[in-house]
């Protein structure tokens, strides 16, 4: 039997979300995507027309923000923001462009780390992000890093948005992908990278099926 919570780290568009939300499906866990939580603050952020870079006020209005993500039977993980579901709003290109301004500021990050340990306290958890093994659970007895080439992960995101009918070029997703790396793992305040106990798994060449069997397997044998 499996106990203790399981950590997803790594890039934008390394497999993250799609592998942690069918292994918590199979483990009977919790998914948390905290990315999403991120992007909700971000759309509010932008909706409510706050100056990004007035630090004062995103941290006021993370504190006054209520995020719930709810997992469906489905499978699927809908996001509220004060009540008002904005699942398919935190995917817009413009909260993807802004967020890294947002996940950076000290204040947001204290505020939304809160909630991510207070749902991983009542639940077993698989959650995924950028800190999660190095910050939010650092007790997690399960951590990975999930990895792949920069034009893979490009191209994986541009079929995603493709498949949902929304115009776009390949080498702007590339762009806007090294960008917000770039931001996420150079910002002072927990910055993407590996745990020291954390497994590496590069996922260019492996299927969403093959990266989920992986990760039980080396849970299966790591426990
Ligand atoms: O996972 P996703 O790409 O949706 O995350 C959006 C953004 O939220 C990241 O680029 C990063 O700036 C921020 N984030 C973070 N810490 C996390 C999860 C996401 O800073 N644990």
């Amino acid at each position: 039997k499996l106990h203790g919570n399981i950590a997803i780290d790594g890039p934008a568009g390394a497999g993250k979300s799609t592998a942690a939300r069918l292994l918590a499906q199979k483990l009977g866990y919790l998914y948390i995507d905290s990315g999403a939580m991120y992007r909700a603050l971000t759309w509010k952020a932008l909706h409510q027309g706050i100056d990004l870079a007035d630090e004062r006020q995103l941290v006021a209005l993370a504190e006054a923000t209520t995020i719930r993500l709810e997992n469906t039977a489905a499978g699927t993980v809908k996001v509220y923001c004060d009540n008002e579901e904005i699942t398919a709003a935190i995917r817009q290109e413009t909260v993807s462009h802004h967020v890294s301004t947002v996940a950076r500021v000290p204040g947001v990050r204290r505020r939304l780390v809160e909630l991510q340990r207070q749902m991983a306290a009542s639940n077993r958890v698989v959650m995924d992000g950028r800190d999660i093994g190095t910050n939010v659970l650092p007790e997690a007895p399960y951590k990975f890093f999930l990895t792949a080439s920069l034009e893979e992960r490009a191209r994986r995101r541009y079929q995603e948005l493709i498949a949902s009918g929304r115009p776009v070029d390949l080498e702007t997703i590339k762009e806007e992908i090294r960008r917000r790396d770039a931001q996420d793992s150079q910002r002072e305040v927990d910055p993407l990278q590996p745990a020291p106990d954390a497994v590496i798994i590069d996922t260019t060449n492996m299927k969403v099926e093959e990266v989920v069997a992986k990760l039980l397997e080396l849970i299966q044998a790591h426990h």
